[in-house]
């Protein structure tokens, strides 16, 4: 018998945690993803995966972007945690399904019932996870097709999805919902935003929400590798951003060069979306001093930033990029719909399914 059915359940899910003692299901080496659901569980079938970027990025680049390398990577995250937590990058994504059942004591206090279509709005990180197979796998995009079940603990989040919108594309903009949603919070009329990583999923909903915000009087950079993919010639045809600047946001002396020419004062706000290591001076340098740094990006270091900071004398406010902000689920999405070109570039990229089966 699986030890979950020995433990009081927890609202946080505590209970499913096996391994370090005292650990929550967020930094647990292992959880229990028996899948079945307890009095305050919710079990979901689970269709797809979006492996966040940053850890998708990684186990493409170690298995050579050979799909089926991938797939058994993933499975073998799973098997050995029982959630999807890349090891290397500490980070997860999340899921769309549909509820299968609503424990007995959740059913009066919850606004879903079995049968309700979903996405989890918490990091597949600390979700139990039980995968059966894995089907597909879109290696350009990060989206993973499996057979399996997840658990949502009461204090989990989620939400139902909405009717309007593809829900592969509501699966991508969810996954970076709290993007927009902070950027919205943090700009101000006439301010100058620069968005390093701009041309990715939460780079352009970024831009969207920097542009609507800062209005005509303010500027929006943004920070691509290439301007001329798809995603950057969207960003420019539609205003989404005054300049795209191309540099390597590894190179922290170019991107400096770069944007103190597109906007001599620097930044009031940089906003960090890339999913690659080493970009936090590039970020600091970008930003003028008392401004602010919201570090979007998986792949930010703690360290790196702080002591970085510090060492070039920028005292620069950093938010770590929290995934969650109220609203935040309701904010991306009105993103998409306020923005028909927006809407149409993630339908060409994300409404559809690879045919290629694992
Ligand atoms: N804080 C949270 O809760 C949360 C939630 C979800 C995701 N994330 C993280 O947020 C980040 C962005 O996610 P996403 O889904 O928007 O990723 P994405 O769609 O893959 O976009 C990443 C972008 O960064 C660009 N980039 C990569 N290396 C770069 C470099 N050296 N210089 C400049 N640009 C570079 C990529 O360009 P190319 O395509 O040309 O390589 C791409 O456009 C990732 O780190 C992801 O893990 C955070």
């Amino acid at each position: 018998m699986s030890i979950v059915f020995e433990r009081q359940a927890h609202p946080l899910g505590i209970h499913r945690v096996l391994e370090p003692e005292g650990a929550m299901p967020q930094n647990a080496w292992k959880l229990d993803n028996t899948p079945v659901a307890l009095e305050n569980e919710i079990l979901c079938e689970v269709e797809t995966l979006n492996v966040d970027s940053a850890s998708f990025k990684q186990i493409a680049d170690e298995c050579g972007g050979d799909a089926e390398k991938i797939s058994r990577h993933i499975a073998g995250i799973v098997r050995e945690r029982g959630k999807q937590h890349n090891p290397v990058t500490g980070s997860g994504g999340m899921f769309i399904g549909h509820v299968l059942k609503v424990g007995e004591a959740l059913r009066s206090k919850v606004d879903v019932k079995a049968g309700d279509r979903i996405a989890s709005l918490v990091s597949l990180t600390l979700t139990p996870l039980h995968v059966e197979a894995i089907t597909r796998i879109d290696v350009a995009t990060g989206r993973v097709w499996i057979r399996g079940k997840a658990i949502l603990f009461e204090s989990g989040l989620w939400a139902k999805l909405p009717a309007d919108i593809d829900e592969g594309v509501a699966l991508a903009v969810l996954d970076v919902a709290g993007a927009p949603a902070q950027v919205q919070r943090l700009c101000r009329e006439g301010q100058t935003v620069v968005v390093i990583g701009a041309d990715g999923k939460s780079g352009v909903l970024s831009c969207a929400q920097a542009r609507a915000r800062t209005g005509a009087s303010g500027r929006v950079v943004g920070i691509v590798l290439d301007d001329t993919t798809a995603s950057s010639r969207l960003l420019r045809d539609t205003n989404l951003v005054d300049e795209l600047v191309v540099a390597d946001a590894r190179n922290a002396l170019d991107v400096l060069e770069k944007v103190a020419a597109a906007a001599p004062g620097l930044a009031d706000i940089t906003i960090n979306c890339v999913n690659v290591p080493g970009t936090e001076l590039a970020s600091i340098l970008s930003t003028k001093q008392d401004g602010t740094v919201y570090f979007f990006s998986m792949s930010t270091s703690f360290t790196a930033a702080a002591l970085g900071a510090e060492g070039v004398g920028k005292d620069v406010t950093m938010i770590v990029g929290n995934g969650y902000a109220k609203g935040h689920a309701a904010t991306a999405l009105q993103t998409l719909r306020d923005h028909p070109a927006l809407h149409a570039y993630f339908n060409d990229i994300y409404a559809r399914v690879p045919e290629q089966r694992i």
